[in-house]
């Protein structure tokens, strides 16, 4: 008797240390390389200032950059891995291919780190600082950015292509997708006000301009002189232009305008009108569209989180020295 009561508290002591173990691990902490490099974060900062000084449209290719890594295999830098001899990584991916931009800052960062510190700093941690560094410059916006995660060693078109959300998708398997990464339905809305800023290829737009349906070739749920204007910018078949997420704005400037975008049907995918389509959502809508917006303050929290998703950290993956490759 005394035996079974002395071994279950051992049993329980041991799965209470297992557990705390587990979670002391899963830990990023902002100060995480406070001794082991110790100007990073501002080192980073200023390379990236640089850089979108001599080109603001990065800032936004970067935050969208973090979100893919994020959604694939959590924020390890597997987006930012070549392809493996044979297959197709992340940058193959269909929401990928052609439209993700800035590896070259990313590459560049990581020199330039590598310089500093050899072998210390995680291409995660300095695409999730790159990111925040980037829009911070661009102005209006910054975020918390805890640090610690290690790199991934797998990178997969086809993880990618049903783990990111598509632009046609419906509010319910969008809200399915975002979930599967531990995100509620607020976070969803709230980081999908980022298209507040930056640009969409033309492509991302001929199915919902001129294949939408048989019966409707243009998407009923578009402001007809939206659409209209659209069509313009976007010639069927023309698959390269860039246009503004929100066009409604001279310059792109990080603001709450998306939501209003959203409500007169003046969002560019078929994804920003699905965030008015559940009353849940919509109200959470309502909310950031309103003088005094907490937008930005939620856009903060929801991306600290978003930078958690499924991090590897403790002796989990490696410190890759180059970006585009394992080691
Ligand atoms: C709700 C699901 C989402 C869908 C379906 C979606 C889809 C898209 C698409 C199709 C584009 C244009 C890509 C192109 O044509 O090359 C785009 C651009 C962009 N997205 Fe999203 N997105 C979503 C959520 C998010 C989130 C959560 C973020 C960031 C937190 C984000 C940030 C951006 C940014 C900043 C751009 C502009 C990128 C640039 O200027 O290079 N998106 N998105």
């Amino acid at each position: 008797m005394m035996y079974t009561k002395m071994s279950s508290q051992w049993l329980l002591w041991t799965f209470g240390a297992f557990l705390l173990a587990l979670t002391v691990d899963a830990q990023l902490s902002t100060t995480f390389y406070s001794s082991s490099c110790r100007n990073l974060t501002a080192r980073v900062d200023e390379i990236i200032r640089g850089h979108i000084r001599r080109d603001r449209t990065l800032a936004p290719s970067l935050l969208r950059l973090h979100f893919h890594d994020c959604f694939v295999r959590g924020c390890d830098a597997s987006v930012l891995l070549n392809s493996p001899r044979g297959a197709q990584g992340e940058k193959d991916a269909i929401g990928n291919k052609d439209s993700l931009r800035g590896f070259e800052i990313i590459d560049d960062v990581k020199t330039k780190i590598e310089a500093m510190c050899p072998g210390v700093v995680s291409c995660a941690d300095l695409l999730a600082l790159s990111a925040r560094d980037s829009m911070r410059a661009f102005g209006n916006i910054t975020w918390s950015v805890p640090l610690g995660r290690r790199d991934g060693t797998v990178t997969s078109a086809s993880e990618a292509n049903s783990d990111l959300p598509p632009p046609f998708g419906t509010f319910s398997s969008l809200s399915a997708i975002f979930r599967r990464k531990g995100l509620t339905v607020k976070d969803m809305v709230i980081l999908s006000g980022a298209h507040t800023v930056g640009t969409a290829r033309c492509a991302s737009m001929q199915t919902r301009l001129y294949s939408f349906s048989s019966a409707n070739p243009t998407d009923p749920t578009l402001d007809p002189t939206f659409a209209s204007q659209l069509k313009r910018q976007c010639p069927q078949g023309d698959n390269t232009t860039l246009i503004r997420n929100d066009q409604t704005k001279p310059t792109d400037t990080w603001d709450f305008n998306y939501y209003s975008n959203v409500l007169r049907s003046k969002g560019l995918f078929g994804s920003d009108d699905a965030m008015k389509r559940n009353p849940a959502a919509r109200k959470i809508v309502l909310t950031q569209n309103k003088p005094g917006s907490p937008f930005s303050a939620e856009f903060a929290k929801a991306m600290e989180k978003m930078g958690r998703i499924g991090v590897l950290t403790s002796r989990q993956g490696q410190i890759r020295r180059t970006c585009t490759r394992t080691n």
